[in-house]
C-alpha cells in the first residue's frame, strides 16, 4: 500500500508533543462543527449540576475530522480523566474487565473504531454501560459460575466510520450519538493559521485559502501538508509560506485544486474507463484498483460524495458530469 499525504486514517501519535499541541484542547479553541459543540456543551453544564458523569457518547463520521481530539476536549471540559484504546486492541472479555476496573468514577474510557470489537467483547460492555456492572465467568463447562463486580460510574466516547457498521445493541447504550461532519473551506483556513502560529511559521491568507481547498475539508489533511509546505519554504524560500511556495509544492505533492490525489483520480478515471461512468459494485471497484473495499468506502468515497464527483446508486458508484469535467475527460453519449 502506497503512503499517502492525504491518507486521514493515519492517526497522528496522540503523545508526540507537535502533534498534540496543534490539537485544541477546550471548546473555545475547537474551530467547526458547531452544532455537535452545541450540544456538548448543554450535556456537560448539565452532568456538572448534578454532579454525575455523562451519558456515553458515539461519534462516527469519516477519519481525521476530530473524533479523538473531540473526546479529549469532553474529558478536559468535564476535568475527567480519559484513557485511550481502540477495538482491536480489546481482544479478550479480560482485556475490557482489567481496563473497565482500573477506571474511576468520571473516568472517561475512549473506543476508537469500536466497531471492530469482538462480539464477545461487545456483550461484556452492554451490562457495563448499562448498570456499570461487570459479568464475569469463571471456569468453563458444569463447575463455571458468573460474577458480578461494581463498575465506577464512567463514560465511553466511541468512535466509529460508520455507524452502520455498529452491532444495534451497542449502538442502543450510547446516551447521544452524533456525527461530525466535514469542515467548510473557511474553517479549514482558520485551523490552518491557528495552527501556523503554534508552529511559528508564517503563512500568507493566499496561502491557507490554497490548503483550505484542497486538504479534503479534513483538518488532519489540512495540518499535514502545512507542515509539507513548511519544509518546501524552509528549503526553497526564506520559511515563509507565500501563495507561489503553496502552489509549487502542492504541484510536487500531485494534490489537485479539488484536494484529489493520483489515488482519487485512479479511481474515477477507473469507472470511466472500465464502466462508461457507472454505475458499478463497490467490490468490483475494490478489485479493479487493487484496494480494499474499506478503504474505498471510508477514505475515496465519503469526500468525492461530499463535493459532488460520485453518487451512490442501488446499482453501484457512478461518476458525475463534474468529474468528467475535472478529469478532463468526454462523456460518450
Ligand atoms: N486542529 C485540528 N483540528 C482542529 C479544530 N477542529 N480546531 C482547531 N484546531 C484544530
Amino acid at each position: 500500500m502506497i503512503e499517502r499525504l492525504v491518507d486521514p486514517e493515519v492517526n497522528e501519535p496522540i503523545d508526540e508533543t507537535i502533534d498534540t499541541s496543534l490539537r485544541p484542547k477546550d471548546f473555545a479553541n475547537y474551530i467547526g462543527q458547531e452544532r455537535l459543540k452545541k450540544n456538548l456543551q448543554l450535556t456537560i453544564a448539565a452532568a456538572k449540576k448534578r454532579n454525575e458523569p455523562i451519558d456515553h457518547v458515539l461519534l462516527y463520521g469519516p477519519p481525521g475530522l476530530g473524533k479523538t481530539t473531540m473526546a479529549s476536549v469532553i474529558a478536559n471540559e468535564m476535568g475527567a480523566q480519559i484513557r485511550i484504546t481502540s477495538g482491536p486492541a480489546i481482544e479478550r472479555a479480560g482485556d475490557l474487565a482489567s481496563l473497565l476496573t482500573n477506571l474511576q468514577d468520571g473516568d472517561i474510557l475512549f473506543i476508537d473504531e469500536i466497531h471492530r470489537l469482538n462480539r464477545t467483547v461487545e456483550e461484556v460492555l452492554y451490562s457495563a454501560m448499562e448498570d456499570f456492572k461487570l459479568d464475569i465467568m469463571l471456569g468453563k463447562g458444569p463447575s463455571s459460575r458468573s460474577l458480578r463486580l461494581d463498575l465506577p460510574k464512567f463514560t465511553i466516547i466511541g468512535a466509529t466510520t460508520r455507524t452502520g457498521a455498529l452491532a444495534a445493541p451497542l449502538r442502543d447504550r450510547f446516551g447521544m450519538i452524533h456525527r461530525l461532519e466535514f469542515y467548510t473551506p473557511e474553517q479549514i483556513a482558520e485551523i490552518v493559521h491557528r495552527s501556523a502560529d503554534i508552529l511559528d511559521v508564517e503563512i500568507v491568507p493566499e496561502a491557507a485559502a490554497i490548503i483550505s481547498t484542497r486538504a479534503r475539508l479534513t483538518p488532519r489533511i489540512a495540518n499535514r501538508i502545512l507542515k509539507r509546505l513548511r519544509d518546501y519554504a524552509d528549503v526553497n524560500g526564506k520559511g515563509m509560506i507565500d501563495e507561489k511556495i503553496a502552489a509549487d509544492a502542492m504541484a510536487l505533492l500531485e494534490i489537485d485544486e479539488l484536494g484529489l490525489d493520483p489515488g482519487d483520480r485512479l479511481l474515477l478515471s477507473a469507472i470511466i474507463e472500465n464502466y462508461d461512468g457507472g454505475p458499478v459494485g463497490v467490490d468490483t471497484l475494490a478489485a479493479l484498483i487493487a484496494d480494499e473495499r474499506s478503504t474505498i468506502e471510508d477514505f475515496y468515497e465519503p469526500y468525492l460524495l461530499q463535493i459532488g464527483l460520485i453518487e451512490r446508486t442501488p446499482r453501484g458508484r457512478k461518476v458525475t458530469p463534474k468529474a468528467y469535467k475535472h478529469l478532463g475527460k468526454k462523456h460518450n453519449m
